[in-house]
């Protein structure tokens, strides 16, 4: 199944663009929850500012969907500065980043999204402007060609990325600021399916947006689209206001489950269970089973059933939990636990 096309993928879809762009909370006071990544964030933008300096590069990591681009817009807005935005797999050359960086102007921030997919020739030149700022060109060829050291604007590089471990080393190394997004709790994610039916003028009832809220795996990006999608129904239902009834019956047609599982995260258990005697199997035979990309599988669907405690990683591949047996209504195995046991002792070799 294509994650753009699942209601419950916190990756992005074609749909979600102009829902963006209304729904981005732009202050630190409209962004909901990640507490202690805005305490943080705004004691340096305070203290930056009060130096008139640029603030310190940011990283931001996390899984799809959880506020990131967000955070970009909201750094560049409160430190009162341009943002410029590129991504890592669009800079291809270093030419494009030469370009890109000439064209900053002072204390502005850079938002480079998916950070991982920059490539090493166009990471070393970030390197020196990253600590510097400054760029290392060399200018003709041959015996004649010579390095100049241009100059950049002090500047803020804020990085996102869903795959932290993909970054090498050096890279991470330059971000004075890592933050790391946290899944949100349906509390949480309750504060923002009102704000966003203020915004839409939708009236909906406190529990139906608790209901949205606790079956939106703990992303924000869910939780507007779900909302969405319950207001078509009881839109074309020709109900005035989103009840907790017509919320439970609109999510049951959009096959969302009360934990917020899908057909296909229902599927994955499925398999783990009935085709691999519930675990250990390995990404690789995983992806396969399904049909899905090992990173999707890794970035968007497990962390949300790893959060919920029906599957593990375990070194020797994924084991479903006694949790994930009773969610599909499948009888736990009683010589489970032992050998879930021994595959770990095994696997971790002690
Ligand atoms: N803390 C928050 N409070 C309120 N709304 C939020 C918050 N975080 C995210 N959102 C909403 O969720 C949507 C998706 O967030 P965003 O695009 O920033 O995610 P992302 O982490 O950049 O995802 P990706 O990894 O796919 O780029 C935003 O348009 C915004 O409306
Ligand atoms: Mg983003």
């Amino acid at each position: 199944m294509r994650q753009e096309e699942r209601f419950v993928s916190s990756m992005k879809n074609v749909n979600d663009s102009d829902l963006d762009f209304t729904l981005r909370p732009k202050t630190f006071g409209d962004y909901v929850g990640q507490k202690q990544m805005k305490d943080n964030l705004s004691v340096f933008i305070a203290a930056a500012k009060a130096r008139g300096d640029a603030l310190d590069h940011v990283l931001l990591y996390g899984p799809p969907g959880l506020g990131k681009t967000t955070m970009s817009h909201i750094i560049a807005n409160e430190m009162g500065v341009n943002l410029k935005i590129t991504s890592g797999p669009a800079i291809e050359r270093a030419a494009d980043l030469v370009s890109v960086l000439t064209n900053l102007s002072e204390n502005d921030v850079l938002f480079i999204d998916e950070i991982h997919g920059l490539n090493r020739s166009v990471e070393e030149i970030l390197y020196p402007a990253l600590e510097d700022f400054a760029l290392d060109i060399i200018i003709g060829k041959g015996p004649s060609a010579r390095s100049m050291r241009l100059t950049l604007p002090r500047f803020t590089l804020v990085g996102a990325t869903t795959r932290a471990g993909r970054l090498t080393g050096p890279l991470r190394d330059r971000f004075g600021v890592i933050c790391r997004l946290e899944m949100y709790s349906p509390d949480e994610l309750k504060i923002i399916v009102k704000r966003s039916a203020a915004i839409l003028k939708i009236d909906i009832a406190e529990d139906a947006a608790l209901e949205i809220a606790a079956r939106s795996r703990g992303t924000p990006r869910i939780a507007n689209r779900l909302l969405k999608r319950v207001r078509d129904f009881s839109q074309v239902n020709g109900e005035e206001r989103i009840t907790l009834a017509s919320a439970r019956s609109a999510l049951k047609l959009l096959d969302v489950d009360e934990s917020g599982l899908d057909l296909l995260d229902r599927r994955l258990l499925d398999i783990i269970i009935n085709k691999f005697d519930g675990g250990p199997v390995g990404l690789d035979t995983l992806s396969s089973a399904i049909n899905e990309d090992t990173s999707t599988i890794e970035d968007v669907i497990e962390p949300y059933l790893i959060q919920l405690g029906l599957i593990s990683r375990m070194p020797r591949g994924r084991v479903c939990t006694r949790a994930a047996y009773a969610h599909i209504g499948a009888a736990y195995p009683a010589d489970a636990p032992l050998n879930r046991q021994l595959t770990f002792i095994d696997g971790d070799g002690k």
